[in-house]
């Protein structure tokens, strides 16, 4: 049975826009890696999300449906993992949206367990929003579970702006809408 959850969706302009922290971390790309790591990489920095659309024992179908949303957009320069010498610090995939190219979104952010609590989500998130802006986006569109306060915190130290609440589907991360037989629609992505 599907389940759902209320996001906080956020905006900010991309215009121009750069990091305003120093960043500890080394970065490497998807196209660097391939995406083996990715799922090893998933798989500890989801263990404790309080997003309700990720499920933290399955990394492999959450890293699948994310390239499939991403589809002909995917660029795996943009999915980058982050370092702190030797060791998995966080993973920041910044997607353009298919349907709108000068939109963008983070279509996952985290920080591996070990590596929490010390404001690194602003600085992964931010990072975020400058390889959106370099692809060229000028917006940014983002959203997280209502419960989960870190990111919601995250969002409000970078400068976005709250833009409304949706109702998404759980597993699939996609927007819902109550239709007059009062069960859900699919509208809109908004991973
Ligand atoms: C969300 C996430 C990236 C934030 O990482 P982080 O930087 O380590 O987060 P922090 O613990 O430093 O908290 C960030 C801010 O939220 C605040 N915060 C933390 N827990 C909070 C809570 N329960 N209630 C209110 N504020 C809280 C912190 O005080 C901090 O604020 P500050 O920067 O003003 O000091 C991290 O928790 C994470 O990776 N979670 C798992 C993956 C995930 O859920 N990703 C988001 C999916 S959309």
């Amino acid at each position: 049975m599907s389940r759902t959850i209320i996001k906080r969706i956020v905006r900010r302009s991309l215009k121009g826009y750069h990091s305003p922290y120093r960043d500890p971390f080394r970065y490497l790309s998807m196209r660097q890696t391939g995406r083996k790591r990715f799922i090893a990489a998933m798989r500890t920095i989801l263990s404790g999300t309080l997003s309700g659309d990720f499920n933290p024992r399955a990394p492999h179908s959450e890293l699948r449906l994310l390239e499939h949303l991403a589809g002909k957009a995917l660029d795996r320069g943009l999915w980058q993992l982050a370092y702190v010498g030797r060791h998995l610090a966080g993973m920041v995939l910044a997607q353009r949206r298919p349907s709108r190219p000068n939109e963008g979104t983070l279509f996952f952010l985290g920080i591996s367990p070990a590596f929490r609590g010390r404001s690194y989500g602003k600085i992964l998130h931010a990072k975020g929003l400058e390889l959106l802006a370099h692809a060229g986006c000028l917006r940014y569109l983002g959203g997280t579970d209502i419960r989960n306060k870190p990111m919601l915190q995250t969002f409000r130290a970078n400068g976005c702006r709250a833009a409304g609440t949706w109702a998404c589907d759980a597993q699939t991360g996609k927007r819902l809408r109550r239709a007059r037989n009062r069960h859900f629609q699919i509208i809109h992505a908004c991973h």
